[in-house]
């Protein structure tokens, strides 16, 4: 067992923060929360100490969707829309990852960079190729990331160099579950890319497989106008795209979806419903002028909206700018529709990011007893001084607003120090 001590910025709720100012949280051997407190007693006074000082201790970051192959082209293609910009840019560069050594250099650096960020737990897509993703897997497990990682599946609309057929889709889907056996904390989850990305056979097979073998389920869903319209074209007997997953018993709890950006009441009843988690992705759905989503109201309506960076749409690693930019996409949305301050806070911009994420791993809210320990150590001293003492809140707000690579030096995942 072991005691932390800091200044612990905890989000207990949905714009909810509690501050312990020199607070501790006590570790047990397995690296479970076993008190959060201001007051040690004399038993745990005896524990070994690691002592932050005046550092923050904040949640770790929880990336709900991202692109692992599309990580070397971060920032390409940004003046194009979503479906030029996947066949122009980003099917090419998934392509690549049928080239076994250079998935394994891109995914070590990008495991380390995550860890570096502050990201623990991700929910991310691969690319098709299941020697690529279980080096993927590999990578993400040895820097000590937890989370789940998606063998994408696609038997139509892809291109030359991206694409399966529908027989080879299932077989290396059934190969590559084979092969995930030996991974401890990086899980499968079953992922049809995207509706135009899948036929109706393949995606009735998915949705048996996944329940079967009790899988969670990832997609992408209401990014863009004219993706939804190709939907329509190319699922005529679907009124909604949600119901082109429905419809293969995809559309069922702890499925993801990412976007859900152009949404209307009764997606939003189907989302809620069926306990889907939305992936809002504020800093993709700016570059590629997919539209602004309406989180406030998702969360305000009880759907469960969680953030991701959605690299490569996404510029940013770094789940303290996307969160930053999603609330500031919300502004944006508020100034349109004239509703004065109904935008996110920080500390509902912070909740999505990290608490909410967590929640799909079964944690709690807030730093719990019983959960597995997701933190960041963060020093600001690098900082100019306001010449007087800040307040905890204060400084937690300008790091979630400034946060380097530099400013976060210790990151705990599943209770082991992963990093300082
Ligand atoms: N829809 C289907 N595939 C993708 C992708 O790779 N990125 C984004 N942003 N949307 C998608
Ligand atoms: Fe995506």
């Amino acid at each position: 067992m072991k005691v932390i001590k800091g200044n612990i910025v905890s989000a207990t709720g949905f714009g909810e923060l509690t501050i312990l100012e020199n607070g501790f949280i006590v570790l047990d051997k397995a690296g479970k929360i076993a008190a959060v407190t201001e007051h040690l007693t004399e038993e745990q006074k005896r524990l070994p100490l690691m002592d932050y000082g005046e550092r923050l201790i904040l949640h770790s970051f929880v990336d709900m969707h991202l692109h692992a192959p599309q990580y070397p082209m971060l920032g390409m293609g940004m003046d194009l829309s979503l479906l030029d910009w996947l066949n122009t840019y980003t099917f090419q560069m998934e392509a690549r990852f049928s080239d076994v050594e250079y998935a394994r250099e891109v995914y070590q650096r990008l495991a380390a960079d995550l860890i570096h960020w502050g990201t623990t737990r991700v929910v991310m897509f691969s690319s098709l190729h299941t020697q690529a993703t279980w080096v993927l897997m590999e990578e993400l497990e040895k820097a000590g990331l937890t989370g789940y990682v998606g063998k994408v599946n696609m038997d139509r609309n892809g291109g030359v160099n991206l694409q399966e057929t529908t027989k080879e889709s299932k077989r290396e889907t059934l190969r590559w579950l084979d092969g995930c056996e030996r991974f401890q904390r990086i899980k499968p989850i079953i992922t049809p890319r995207f509706t135009p990305s899948c036929t109706d056979g393949l995606m009735d097979w998915l949705g048996r497989l996944a329940e079967e073998r009790n899988l969670f389920v990832q997609s992408h869903m209401n990014e863009n106008l004219e993706e939804i319209r190709l939907v329509k074209e190319l699922v005529p007997d679907c009124d909604r795209y949600w119901q082109t997953y429905a419809k293969h018993r995809m559309w069922k709890d702890h499925t993801v979806m990412a976007h859900c950006v152009h949404i209307d009441k009764d997606e939003i009843a189907a989302l809620k419903e069926a306990n889907v988690v939305v992936a809002h992705c504020a800093d993709s759905n700016i570059n590629i002028c997919s539209g602004i989503a309406p989180v406030r109201q998702l969360v305000k309506e009880g759907v469960w909206v969680t953030l991701g960076s959605d690299i490569a749409g996404g510029a940013q690693l770094s789940m303290a700018e996307v969160i930053t930019m999603t609330i500031r996409s919300s502004k944006i949305l508020a100034m349109q529709k004239q509703e004065d301050g109904n935008f996110l806070s920080v500390a509902e911009g912070y909740y999505l990011g990290t608490v909410s994420g967590h929640k799909y791993f079964g944690s709690g809210e807030g730093f719990c007893v019983g959960d597995m320990f997701h933190a960041i150590v963060v020093d600001d001293s690098d900082r100019i001084s306001l010449g007087r003492k800040m307040t905890v809140q204060e400084r937690f707000e300008r790091m979630i607003y400034r946060m380097k690579k530099e400013n976060i030096v210790a990151v705990y995942s599943e209770g082991k120090k992963v990093l300082g």
